[in-house]
C-alpha cells in the first residue's frame, strides 16, 4: 500500500461521448418526453386511461407514479387524458445529448477526478482498469468474470491490501442494465493516509467489475439508449433480442411468475434456462470460486434508479432471512450517511427486496446470499427519484459518487462488527 495516493477509484462508469455522436445516440428520442404521471395508489384506473396511447414505462413500482415515455405524435393522446404529472424530460433525445457533453473535461487516468464528470464508453473503462492497475501493481491484478455472447471480456479489477491477496471478498457488479450508465460511475478510493480504507482493504479483497453486460452497454451507446438487456438472439427463431441477466440466475430462478417474464421480447425476459446467459454463466463462476474460496463477505449489484438499497429475498415479499435485522440496520446507517454527506440530503429507501420494491425471480442478491452464502448481499439503486430516471445529468455524477463513497465507508466497518452477531439489534 505503499506508494497510493488516491490510489483508485473504481469508478467505473459509462459513456461519454467523445468517440460516440450524439446524434446517434439520441436519433431515436429527438422530440420524445418523458413523463411522471401520478397515480395516488389508483394505478390501474392510471393504466387503464393509458391503454389507449403508446408509451414505454420505466419503473415498476406503479403504486405513487408511472414514468412513461412519449413519441411525439402521442403527445396530443396523452394531453387528453387529463391525469396529472410532472415532465421528466422535455426532450429526452437533447438530454442524451447532453449527456454527452463535457468531454472537454473528460479524462481517463485513474487518480484524476475529471473522470466523474463525464460518461464513458465500453473502451475507456477497459483502460481505466489498466490505469487503476498501474498506480498500484503490486497489489491489484485485471480479472475477467467470462465472456459476453458477442465476446467481451467481463473485466475487472482485483485489489487486495497488506499481506493478501486471499482475504473474504467484497464483490461488486456494475451495469447489468445497460441503460443505468450511473451504476458505473461508483467511486472507491483508496488514500494511503486514510485510515478507513487502509483498513478495509488489509481485511478485505474487492473485486470489482464496472460493467458485467458489455453488449448492452456497447448497443446503449451505439444504437439504443433505452436498452437494458444482454444482445443474445431470442429463442425459438424469436426476433427479439436479449435476456435480462439479472433474472437469469439458478436460485429460485422459476419461483414466482411475478418475478419476471417469460416472454423474450420483454424487459423482464429470464431465459429459458437459469444462467443460459453467457454473462451469467461467468458471473455465477466467480461467485462459486470465491465461495469456495475465500468466501463472500459483502456483495453489491449497483443499478439505476430509485434511491433503494435492498436486500434478499426478492423472489417472495413475505420471506424474512435470518439475517435481515442486521442487513436493514446496516442499511439504514449507510442510508443515513449518504444522508448527511450530500449537499441535498439525498434519501435512500432500504429493505428486502420483494417487500420494498416488487418482486423478482433469478436476481443477483438472492443468489449471490443463497448460493454464494453472501454475509451480506446488496442491490443499491442510485439517484435519482424521478426527475431524470435513466438519463442522468453527467453533473450529478459526482455527487453520486462522493455519496456511495461515505456509504460504503460506513458498510466496511460494520461488516465486522460484534453487535451484528446473531439475530441484529431489534
Ligand atoms: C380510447 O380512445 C377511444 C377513441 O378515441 C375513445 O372512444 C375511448 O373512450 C378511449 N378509451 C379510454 C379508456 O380512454
Ligand atoms: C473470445 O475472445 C477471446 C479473448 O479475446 C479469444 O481468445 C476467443 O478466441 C474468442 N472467442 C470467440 C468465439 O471468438
Ligand atoms: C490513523 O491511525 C493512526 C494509528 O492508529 C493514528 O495515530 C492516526 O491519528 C490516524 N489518522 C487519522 C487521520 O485518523
Ligand atoms: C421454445 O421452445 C421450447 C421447446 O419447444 C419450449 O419449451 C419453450 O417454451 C419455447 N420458448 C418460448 C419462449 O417460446
Ligand atoms: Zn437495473
Amino acid at each position: 500500500m505503499r506508494s497510493l495516493r488516491l490510489v483508485s477509484i473504481l469508478a467505473v462508469g459509462a459513456v461519454s461521448a467523445s468517440a460516440i455522436p450524439a446524434t446517434k445516440v439520441s436519433l431515436p428520442y429527438d422530440g420524445f418526453k418523458v413523463f411522471r404521471v401520478k397515480t395516488h395508489a389508483h394505478a390501474s384506473e392510471v393504466q387503464k386511461k393509458l391503454s389507449n396511447i403508446t408509451f414505454e414505462q420505466w419503473n415498476h413500482d406503479v403504486n405513487s407514479h408511472i414514468d412513461i415515455v412519449l413519441a411525439p405524435d402521442q403527445l396530443v393522446a396523452f394531453e387528453e387524458l387529463g391525469l396529472e404529472s410532472d415532465t421528466m424530460h422535455q426532450d429526452l433525445g437533447a438530454s442524451i445529448a447532453a449527456e454527452s457533453a463535457h468531454s472537454s473535461l473528460w479524462r481517463r487516468q485513474a487518480g484524476d477526478p475529471a473522470w466523474f464528470d463525464s460518461y464513458h464508453d465500453y473502451q475507456d473503462h477497459i483502460k481505466y482498469l489498466q490505469s487503476l492497475h498501474d498506480l498500484f501493481p503490486g497489489n491489484s491484478e485485471i480479472i475477467s468474470s467470462g465472456y459476453s455472447y458477442e465476446n467481451r471480456s467481463l473485466n475487472g479489477i482485483h485489489l487486495w491490501g497488506a499481506g493478501g491477496p486471499g482475504k473474504p471478498a467484497v464483490l461488486y457488479h456494475g451495469t447489468v442494465h445497460a441503460r443505468e450508465w450511473i451504476s458505473t460511475a461508483l467511486v472507491t478510493g483508496y488514500n494511503a493516509g486514510d485510515n478507513d480504507t487502509r483498513s478495509v482493504l488489509d481485511k478485505y479483497d474487492f473485486y470489482i467489475i464496472p460493467v458485467v453486460n458489455p453488449d448492452g452497454f456497447v448497443y446503449t451507446q451505439t444504437t439504443q439508449r433505452l436498452w437494458r438487456k444482454n444482445r443474445q438472439p431470442g429463442p425459438n427463431g424469436s426476433t427479439c433480442y436479449g435476456r435480462d441477466i439479472n433474472r437469469n440466475w439458478e436460485f429460485a430462478w422459476d419461483a414466482n411468475p411475478q418475478g419476471a417474464s417469460t416472454n423474450p421480447c420483454s424487459q423482464t425476459y429470464k431465459g429459458e434456462q437459469p444462467s443460459d446467459s453467457p454473462e451469467n454463466k461467468g458471473l455465477d463462476k466467480l461467485v462459486r470460486q470465491l465461495r469456495d474460496g475465500p468466501g463472500i463477505k459483502l456483495y453489491i449489484d449497483w443499478h439505476s434508479y430509485g434511491q433503494y438499497i435492498l436486500s434478499p429475498f426478492g423472489y417472495k415479499e413475505t420471506l424474512y432471512a435470518p439475517e435481515l435485522g442486521k442487513w436493514t440496520k446496516a442499511a439504514q446507517m449507510v442510508s443515513d450517511a449518504i444522508r448527511d454527506s450530500s449537499s441535498d440530503l439525498t434519501t435512500f429507501t432500504f429493505g428486502p427486496s420483494g417487500a420494498t420494491l416488487y418482486p423478482t425471480t433469478g436476481a443477483a442478491p438472492d443468489h449471490v446470499y443463497s448460493i454464494g452464502r453472501a454475509e451480506f448481499s446488496y442491490t443499491i439503486e442510485l439517484r435519482d427519484i424521478g426527475k431524470y430516471g435513466f438519463v442522468l445529468p453527467p453533473e450529478l455524477i459526482r455527487p453520486t459518487v462522493e455519496e456511495q463513497w461515505a456509504g460504503q465507508k460506513v458498510l466496511w466497518s460494520l461488516l465486522d462488527e460484534v453487535f451484528f452477531d446473531g439475530e441484529g439489534p431489534a
